[in-house]
């Protein structure tokens, strides 16, 4: 190969047989394409995800049969999997699917952003895109939730909703209130708010932190009075991981005015329960109230984009990075705003009010807490409560032992505890296996069947999924069991 070197007098000149000076030749490594990844068969791609992604996952999706699964295509309100079995979406990407799969407008959005060839940073130009998905959440938010951080994950936009609040209560009010149950997300700031153990882990976490039960205005009230450091309060509106747990309205109400009275700033959470999920824009709309600080993601990318938004009221944002030296001390990270992502979440909000979405969660959503009511009813001894509203329901079941035959009850019992969440396990798996429904899990109360369906969900789709259930819990939780068993052993 021949080597352009220089030296002093003459500028450039061929050099021959010098290799320590010839540019490697970089080996391609044995690298999958996306043809490849679509054809993987189930065996290779649990060794792919044994060996790269997270082997300890696979025991879990092992227990609920998930692991014979492969997805081939998915559209509205159904995965198709590689045998052309259609399975019905309850779990809805864990709330994150307001539009189901694949809804055609927003493909069609996309489809023509990429065919346009239109730009996706947003860091050195201002975005088009990114003004006007701000523009839009502004429109859908009341009061004075006017300013908005574009991040790509709930955790993200928790993580600004957090920090605006502290810097906005200043040095001297440094502690934040956060309720039991809670989830916020995984990243390290918002696991200080986040109750579970689980993610918790062992976790070097900051110390600036008050919890209190959800719901109980009066610890809220003792917290306030008694401690002058306290700056903010988050709460989820509705608990997605604590199990659906809502509070009445006469809490928020109660909430808002001690928040003013105090000086505290309240951020709400609505990263799961929000976005038309409860069939109001946001969840805190039932009860005629307005946070501080609030934060969407999930379905916000309309299943396809990872998309998130914190919405703060203007005066706050302004405190805290009102001016050009304050400005950049949070703003937008690389994604933050990304083009295609924002055209995905401006059409998905088009979508969310064109085709009346939250009053079908209303609607449909009254449905399902109806025929669930019924089947509880026919159930008493398995079912222990339905609670939720909308496209936020949750089904609880009761302590193993209690769903029994009466002879088992003593010895069971004492297994309650270990035994938490694994009816909802059988059940889940069961749902799947027998009659192609998907529901979602719990982390905190497993003992609760979380059902998160995309918005645009019918009432011929619930009466799947109930009839469904009744038809499984028909065969008594030891027919159910035994059944479990058996596709565990198969
Ligand atoms: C209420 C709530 N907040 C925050 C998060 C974190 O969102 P993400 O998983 O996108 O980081 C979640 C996720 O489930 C959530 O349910």
């Amino acid at each position: 190969m021949t080597v352009i070197a220089k030296t002093e007098t003459s500028g450039a000149r061929p050099v021959m047989n010098a290799p320590e000076l010839a540019p490697k030749t970089i080996v391609k490594p044995n690298l999958l394409t996306v043809e490849d990844a679509k054809a993987l068969d189930i065996e290779r791609m649990t060794e792919l995800f044994k060996a790269h992604l997270n082997p300890g996952q696979l025991h879990f999706m092992k227990l609920l049969g998930f692991h014979k699964v492969k997805i081939e295509t998915a559209e509205g309100m159904y995965y198709i999997d590689q045998n052309g079995r259609k399975i019905l979406d309850f779990f809805g990407g864990f709330g994150s699917l307001a539009f189901g799969h694949n809804h055609p407008r927003i493909l069609e959005a996309r489809t023509k952003f990429q065919a346009e060839k239109r730009h996706e940073i947003a860091i050195a130009f201002m975005s088009q895109y990114a003004t006007a998905l701000a523009s839009n959440l502004a429109a859908c938010s009341p009061g004075e939730l006017d300013m908005v951080f574009l991040g790509s994950s709930g955790s993200e936009a928790m993580e600004a909703a957090v920090k605006l609040a502290e810097r906005a209560a200043g040095p001297k009010r440094p502690k934040i209130v956060y309720a039991e149950n809670s989830f916020h997300g995984k990243t390290k700031g918002v696991l200080t708010i986040t109750d579970g153990q689980l993610y918790r882990g062992e976790f070097r976490l900051t110390d600036n932190t008050v919890r209190v039960p959800f719901g109980d205005i009066d610890a809220i009230e003792t917290a306030f009075r008694t401690d002058p450091e306290i700056g903010a309060i988050v709460l989820e509106t509705v608990q997605g991981g604590g199990g659906i747990n809502e509070a009445p309205r006469e809490f928020w109400q109660k909430l808002r005015q001690l928040c003013n009275q105090y000086g505290v700033i309240w951020v709400a959470d609505e990263v799961q329960c929000g976005y038309g999920r409860t069939g109001r824009f946001y969840a805190f709309e039932h009860y005629d109230v307005v946070p501080d600080i609030t934060a969407l993601a999930k379905s916000l990318g309309a299943g396809k984009a990872a998309i998130a938004a914190m919405i703060a009221r203007r005066d706050i944002y302004m405190k805290a990075y009102g001016t050009p030296k304050t400005a950049m001390i949070h703003a937008m990270a690389t994604f933050g705003g990304i083009g295609e992502a924002c055209a995905t979440a401006i059409e998905g909000v088009n979508v969310l009010y064109d085709e009346a979405l939250m009053e079908n969660a209303d609607a449909v959503g009254a449905h399902l807490v109806e025929r669930l009511n019924a089947l509880k009813d026919k159930y008493p001894r398995i079912i222990k409560d339905i609670r939720g509203r909308g496209c936020m329901v949750g089904l609880e079941f009761h302590d193993f032992s209690q769903t029994l035959p009466a002879v088992l009850r003593p010895v069971v019992g004492m297994l309650d505890d270990k035994l938490k969440g694994s009816l909802s396990g059988f059940v889940g798996a069961l749902l799947l296996r027998d009659y192609d429904v998907l529901v979602a899990f719990t982390e905190y109360n497993r003992n609760v069947i979380r059902l998160l369906p995309p918005l645009i969900v019918g009432r011929d789709h619930v009466d799947k999924l109930v009839d469904a259930l009744d038809a499984l819990l028909g065969r008594g939780v030891v027919s159910i069991v035994k059944d479990f068993v058996k596709s565990q052993v198969k």
